[in-house]
């Protein structure tokens, strides 16, 4: 299962992206969760502390890294073929929440003909973990839509599109939903969060309506969410508010992809 969570910035996608990688890995999965906003912060909803996720170099911002794997001896002439589970195996950090974290960094002027070196890595390295490898993938992507031009979550299964009922956030959800329906992304929902009454859950579900996607969920306003991202602690999972709606929206989406998988098995009968 490769899951993409996308939204307007502050919505809460790293906090979802995190708490679905972690109720995965606690129900015995394996899972690598990717941090690929440039500003990332994944590793501190994931239990690492501040310091540990400091000393992290994001893929693309390690040079050694990207020359050993495209030899770029020339300007503008680099490797395109290259080994990618190796670089898995050894960048991906084990988080104190279970799953393996990579953090992607930024590439400088990444348009979606960018051609640099980190780029081609990234690329190649999304593509294989999304594409060839059989863990959960989880992908805390960069607030907006720009990204979906770059084509970094254009494997995934299912782009999880986050919302809270604000106008804004919800205008940035239709936009991303447009995007990626000419993309090949085939499952797109939207989760509502910080949802605090039922006007907005009404709010949410119209939202849903028009753009023609699922509600796959709505996430209830946790205090115990908010305090958590005030002292930059792991939200504690419990078996109420915010943490038992993400645990049912990844029962979910186990199902979905259950059924999914059935399909294509009968399918192929
Ligand atoms: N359901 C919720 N109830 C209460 N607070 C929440 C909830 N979801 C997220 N938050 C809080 O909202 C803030 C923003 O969340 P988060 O960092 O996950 O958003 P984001 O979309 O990843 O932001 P960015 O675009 O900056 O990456 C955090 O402080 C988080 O603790
Ligand atoms: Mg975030």
């Amino acid at each position: 299962m490769k899951i993409a969570v996308c939204g307007k910035g502050g919505v809460g996608k790293t906090f979802i992206a995190g708490s679905l990688a972690e109720y995965f890995s606690r129900h015995g999965q394996s899972v690598i969760a990717i941090d690929a906003d440039s500003s990332p912060n994944l590793a501190l909803s994931l239990g690492l502390t501040v310091g540990e996720a400091s000393r992290i170099v994001p893929v693309a911002e390690n040079e050694d890294l990207i020359r050993l794997k495209t030899r770029t001896d020339y300007s503008g002439v680099f490797r395109l073929t290259f080994t990618i589970d190796d670089i898995i195996e050894k960048y991906a950090v084990k988080t104190p929440a279970g799953p393996g974290l990579l953090i992607m960094g930024t590439v400088k002027a990444m348009g979606s003909g960018c051609t640099c070196p980190a780029h081609s890595v990234i690329k190649a390295l999304m593509r294989h973990l999304v594409v060839d490898r059989d863990e959960i993938v989880i992908l805390d992507m960069e607030a907006g839509i720009e990204h979906l031009g770059r084509g970094t979550a254009e494997h995934v299964d299912t782009l999880i599109v986050v919302s809270d009922a604000n106008r804004k956030s919800r205008e940035t959800a239709s936009s991303i939903i447009r995007l990626a329906r000419e993309s090949a992304i085939l499952d797109i929902c939207l989760v509502g969060n910080r949802v605090a009454n039922p006007r907005e859950v009404e709010i949410l579900r119209s939202c849903a309506e028009e753009n023609q996607v699922l509600l796959a969920a709505y996430i209830p306003y946790d205090s115990d969410v908010a305090d958590a991202g005030i002292t930059g602690d792991p939200v504690r999972i419990t078996d109420s508010g915010a943490p038992a709606a993400i645990a049912g929206l990844a029962r979910n989406l186990e199902a979905a992809n259950e059924e999914k998988q059935s399909k294509t098995r009968g399918d192929q009968r």
